[in-house]
């Protein structure tokens, strides 16, 4: 072959190269032709390789002519290759583009368990009234549970809490049978005046039935001040009572015995179902007893750190299962605590 041929055949392939390169449709496609063209076994490689034929001084001018070809191609082909990727991109973003005007997956919607709501409802009408809420645990010592109370061994008050004590600590370790421990834990740690709430799980060895559960939740209601009287106690379940269940609903003290309390009351409100004419709910009497309540024992108050020659207080333990079914007329404390969803959804 000689030079003039040799110089056509390069004209010939650039003019081939280039219209191959922008009808590449893909970016295989491309890497095809530019195999074919320019790789190790392609046309430039053939074509080039019968410069051996050549002069010496003929060979340069071959050089001179391929090489700027080259460029050209391979810079075709890198214009062509960006080409296809931002046409793919475009391709992919029009594919992925999401519909913002479709309707969202709606998510499942939370709730609080009828006892938190409850039990939140009862802490939002005594904070009211200045009273603070503390946590206290639910496994507790004997003598915080039992004997700062004015409950000794052996005392046949204890026979009022079927306990669950905690294997192996010689019946040192309880399972709070009673959220009052939080009160003594109360005013061991706090100067009065005091208005403190402490709720909480509390557990008993109970056999189970419609209103009886082993596991159930009480808040504890405590006042501590110079002066604190009955009138008070009565004055704030009052209100309790109507923010609770209505304005028309009536109150009552009756008399009771608790050993950390004298004098000591049960406190009950005109039935809810009823209003007080007598139904099966309130056994016929009218009457609900939703707490029990009294002025704090000297002994207890001595044994919390608090001079009883000083201050006075008043104490009150309160059911929250029990409200809770008052409120929304539930008539099993187990539907609680067996999470079943149906039950739980009516809260939502
Ligand atoms: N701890 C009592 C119970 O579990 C309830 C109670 C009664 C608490 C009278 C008190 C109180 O603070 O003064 O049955």
């Amino acid at each position: 072959m000689d030079l003039a041929s040799l110089l056509d055949r390069l004209t010939a392939l650039r003019q081939q190269a280039l219209p191959a390169v922008e009808k590449a449709d893909d970016p295989d496609e491309l890497d095809a032709v530019e195999a074919a063209y320019l790789g190790r076994n392609g046309e430039l490689r053939k074509l080039l390789a019968n410069i051996g034929q050549l002069s010496g001084e003929d060979r340069p001018k071959v050089d001179a002519a391929a090489n700027p070809i080259r460029e050209e191609l391979e810079a075709a082909i890198a214009a062509r290759r960006a080409r296809l990727d931002s046409i793919a991109l475009d391709v992919r973003l029009a594919r992925e583009k999401v519909d913002v005007t479709l309707p969202g997956r709606a998510l499942p919607r939370g709730a609080l368990h009828p006892i938190a709501e409850t039990s939140r409802e009862i802490a939002r009408i005594f904070g009211q009234f200045g009273f603070v809420t503390y946590d206290a645990p639910e496994v507790e010592t004997d003598e915080l549970n039992f004997q700062l109370l004015n409950i000794p061994a052996d005392h046949p008050a204890r026979d009022l809490w079927d306990s669950l004590y905690v294997a192996g600590t010689d019946r040192r370790w309880v399972l709070r049978t009673h959220t009052s421990p939080g009160q003594m834990r109360v005013m061991q740690a706090h100067k009065p005046p005091i208005r403190s709430l402490t709720p909480g799980r509390c557990y008993r060895y109970e056999a189970v039935d419609a209103s009886h559960g082993f596991e159930f939740f009480q808040v504890e209601g405590l006042m501590v001040d110079e002066g604190t009287t009955m009138a008070h106690l009565r004055g704030l379940l009052d209100e309790f009572a109507h923010a609770m269940f209505g304005a028309g609903t009536r109150t009552r003290f009756r008399p009771g015995y608790y050993p950390f309390t004298e004098p000591s009351v049960a406190f009950d409100i005109s039935c809810t179902i009823c209003g007080g004419v007598g139904c099966p709910a309130c056994k016929r009497t009218g009457w609900l007893t939703i707490l029990g309540a009294g002025m704090v024992h000297p002994v207890v108050l001595r044994n919390g750190g608090i001079d009883p020659e000083t201050y006075q207080g008043f104490a009150l333990g309160m059911g929250i299962d029990r409200i809770t079914m008052l409120r929304h007329g539930i008539p099993d404390i187990r539907a609680f605590l067996e999470d079943d969803m149906r039950f739980l959804e009516r809260f939502a």
